[in-house]
């Protein structure tokens, strides 16, 4: 059956591939902010067949101008030729070995001398690892249970509960475990010191994302942490890459004793990086953080590329300025238009997204799926929120801008 208003017919291989992934796989994803239930079947591309800079082409053929970057891990374009090659040559020479990898060593101190604060690294292959990792190291550090969670920081028993409404036993995890974990809302330093001095002596570790907190509020809450002998962790694991050559922490020169990254470290490539001073990070062996992959050779490949390629930019992020105008742009366009209090624009240059101000949540925002249809008729992918990459041309942004002004007009 062909559906008029977009031509894409039930028998598309998209749709074909949604019916049987359905019954196989959870959601459809094991990557659950890309499963299709998020998106558009039949309008938008919800399955991907191959990728080059900022485009991808799903399974039925249409190519897309991706506005994501796979959740922003592909910081220098989809199959970036220099990241491509180093893999390759790292695949010849091998993808694991039985010993360590002198690439381990190597990316260890590029990332020390890029951030220069720090002493030592350890790996890892997810953000939730990292900053799980952070979290057994300043309680085995500290002698204390409690830890401060304020966002997503990933699906472990330490942190899901904090951020699911669905409730520690649905989540599968103790009571007793979800119990050790106390939440405060990003950018609420009051909050944050009122938490503090209700535990005191107790507290472990403040895991922030600085990026979610103006640079003063992040001052008075890192030193007041530090006055109650917390460890301050910060989650830099969406925004350690895209937001400055040294993350949040260097743009606002506010630093954490442990600082996770991940995204877009090694271009797509599953890795991630805690860094601090060495009595710290040296912890990791004591508490056993460990994967079998985590010192994998293909990432440490990529990774390095990606370093070459940070070192030889002029700017970082190339796409900031040029974002920072369209948020501009389209905040006025959002005044004019008088949609303020129906429409706002949230975030910045590193991720921003539109949304209804006080929606319920993200993804049943009925301005976001006005976006999302939106977007989907001109070929422009976003599941709500705008990730740009090295790779995005000044036209490609252009479009962008057109196409959300286009979705504001007829809102
Ligand atoms: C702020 C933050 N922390 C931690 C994580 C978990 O990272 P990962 O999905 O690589 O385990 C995420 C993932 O989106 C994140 O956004």
């Amino acid at each position: 059956m062909t559906n008029i208003q977009t031509g894409v017919t039930s028998e598309t291989p998209s749709l074909a591939w949604l019916a049987e992934v359905e019954r196989i796989i959870p959601a459809g994803c094991s990557t659950l902010a890309k499963t299709p239930r998020r998106l558009l079947p039949g309008r938008g591309a919800i399955v991907a067949a191959r990728a080059k800079d900022a485009e991808f082409t799903d399974l039925d053929g249409r190519t897309w101008l991706d506005c994501e970057m796979a959740m922003g891990t592909a910081t220098w374009g989809h199959a970036r030729p220099e990241v491509e090659e180093a893999v390759i040559a790292q695949l010849r020479r091998g993808t694991s070995f039985s010993v360590a990898d002198r690439l381990e060593l190597t990316l260890a101190q590029r990332l020390l001398a890029r951030f220069g604060v720090y002493e030592s690294v350890k790996f890892a292959k997810s953000g939730a690892d990292a900053v799980t990792g952070a979290v057994r190291i300043a309680r085995a550090t500290t002698g204390r249970d409690l830890v401060v969670a304020t966002e997503y920081h990933g699906w472990h028993d330490w942190a899901a509960p904090a951020h699911y409404s669905a409730g520690h036993a649905a989540l599968g995890i103790p009571r007793a475990v979800s119990a050790l974990t106390l939440t405060c809302p990003p950018g609420d330093p009051q909050r944050l010191v009122d938490v503090l001095r209700r535990h005191p002596g107790a507290i472990a570790a403040v895991v922030l994302c600085p990026n979610r907190w103006s640079a003063d509020h992040l001052r008075t809450v890192v030193e007041e942490a530090r006055c109650h002998g917390a460890v301050v962790i910060f989650d830099e694991v969406t925004s350690g890459m895209r937001t400055g050559r040294r993350a949040t922490c260097g743009e606002v020169d506010v630093w954490p004793d442990l600082l996770c990254i991940s995204k877009g470290m090694a271009n797509g490539l599953p890795l991630a990086g805690l860094l601090g001073d060495r009595r710290l990070v040296m912890r990791g062996e004591d508490v056993r953080m460990s994967n079998a992959h985590s010192s994998e050779s293909l990432a440490f490949a990529a990774a390095l590329a990606c370093e070459e390629l940070l070192g030889a930019a002029p700017a970082w992020p190339s796409w900031r300025s040029r974002t920072n105008t369209m948020i501009d742009t389209l905040r006025s366009r959002i005044a004019e238009l008088g949609l303020t209090g129906r429409v706002e624009m949230r975030g910045d240059y590193s991720s921003f997204s539109l949304g209804t101000p006080g929606a319920r949540d993200f993804w049943t925002d009925p301005f976001r799926a006005h976006v999302l249809e939106n977007l989907a008729d001109r070929h422009i992918f976003t599941k709500g929120y705008f990730v740009f990459s090295d790779r995005h041309t000044p036209a490609q942004l252009d479009e962008v801008e057109r196409a959300i002004d286009a979705a504001l007009t007829n809102y």
